[in-house]
């Protein structure tokens, strides 16, 4: 047989394969998620996300200098707060002792060049379980806005590098980047969590943070999943609004809005491979179903491939270790 082109001739061996390869992965590519608790010397495994913990913050130090050893450069900050701290105006968030603000200071601390991200939302300090300030039954979005400017406030006072609002309220991100501003926090960046879908996938986080909305749903402010042109609507306006990096999420079922949004902006995308994402790799692999290993790095290199500059991922570890065996 004469063919003129043998695709083949580029995949024959592994070094060649790694000449022509599109996409490669590397330590940079990623943001370490971190669930942190009160106390001291306290380690839960949870339950949903099996290897993943929530940790105090003794040990959350340690495990950023360990990150920062293996060559990971940032982390994304998440605290779990006690049900008495928790009320409907969500005022806990930016206590200046607040255990995000304290976290934040023994972080940087400790390891000055890690990049520390910080969540911005209410969810994990709210009564009812939600993003923003409840009224009547609804989620208020201009008074929300004005806590999420707050809590943004004395996140960068405590010494975040760049705030990461997962909210979705309207002006945000405008009011985020006023705020900062006005308060001389000229070097604090905005990662905003734009495109977010109402996802199913978000199960597991919650169980870490026990943070589940207790009635309803997140419907009202998180995207539609049947939309994509809406995803390029509320990214478009985020960078306008003065954000830094912009964040599809989840990642694997939205690897589509992950490339539209690429190729709309043209500030960093990054894209979260979120706790449900985990799970389900996590779950077949003790079952025997699926290689873990293998599909830890085919699903983080399908994200980058999809447009994702940065990757939020509770595989980090896992895929440095993979990448450097
Ligand atoms: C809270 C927040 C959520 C996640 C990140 N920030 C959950 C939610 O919106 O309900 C999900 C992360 C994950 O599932 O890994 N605003």
């Amino acid at each position: 047989m004469f063919l003129q082109r043998r695709n083949r001739i580029l995949r024959k061996g592994s070094a060649i394969r790694s000449l022509v390869a599109e996409t490669t992965l590397t330590p940079n590519d990623f943001i370490v998620p971190l669930f942190i608790d009160e106390g001291i010397n306290v380690k839960t495994e949870i339950a949903s996300m099996p290897g993943y913990y929530r940790n105090s913050l003794d040990i959350t130090v340690k495990e950023v200098r360990e990150l920062r050893g293996m060559g990971l450069k940032s982390v994304l900050i998440f605290v779990k707060s006690k049900d008495e701290l928790k009320d409907n105006t969500g005022k806990e968030a930016w206590n200046p002792d607040g255990l995000m603000q304290k976290s934040i200071k023994a972080i940087k601390n400790a390891v000055p060049e890690i990049v520390v991200m910080t969540d911005v939302a209410l969810d994990p300090y709210s009564s009812y379980g939600h993003d923003g300030i409840v009224k009547d039954g609804e989620i208020v979005n201009d008074e929300t806005v004005e806590a999420l400017v707050k809590m943004s406030i004395s996140h960068a006072m405590a010494g975040a590098d760049i705030v990461a609002p997962s909210d979705m309220m309207d002006g945000r991100i405008g009011a985020i980047r006023k705020g900062l501003e006005e308060n001389n926090f000229t070097r604090v960046g905005i990662m905003s969590y734009s495109a977010k879908y109402a996802s199913c996938f978000y199960g597991p986080f919650r169980d870490a943070l026990d943070s589940a909305p207790g009635f309803g749903d997140k419907k009202t402010y998180q995207m539609d999943y049947s939309n994509r042109i809406e995803a390029i609507k509320e990214t478009l306006m985020d960078v306008e609004e003065g954000a830094d990096i912009v964040m599809v999420k989840p990642a694997l079922a939205y690897l589509d809005i992950i490339r539209e949004v690429k190729n709309a902006v043209n500030i960093p995308v990054s894209a979260y491979n979120i706790s449900g994402e985990y799970a389900m790799i996590k779950a077949a692999a003790k079952m025997g179903w699926l290689n873990e290993d293998k599909a830890i790095l085919e699903t983080l290199t399908a994200i980058k491939r999809a447009g994702a500059d940065l990757i939020a991922t509770y595989f980090a570890k896992d895929a440095v270790r993979l990448l450097s065996a």
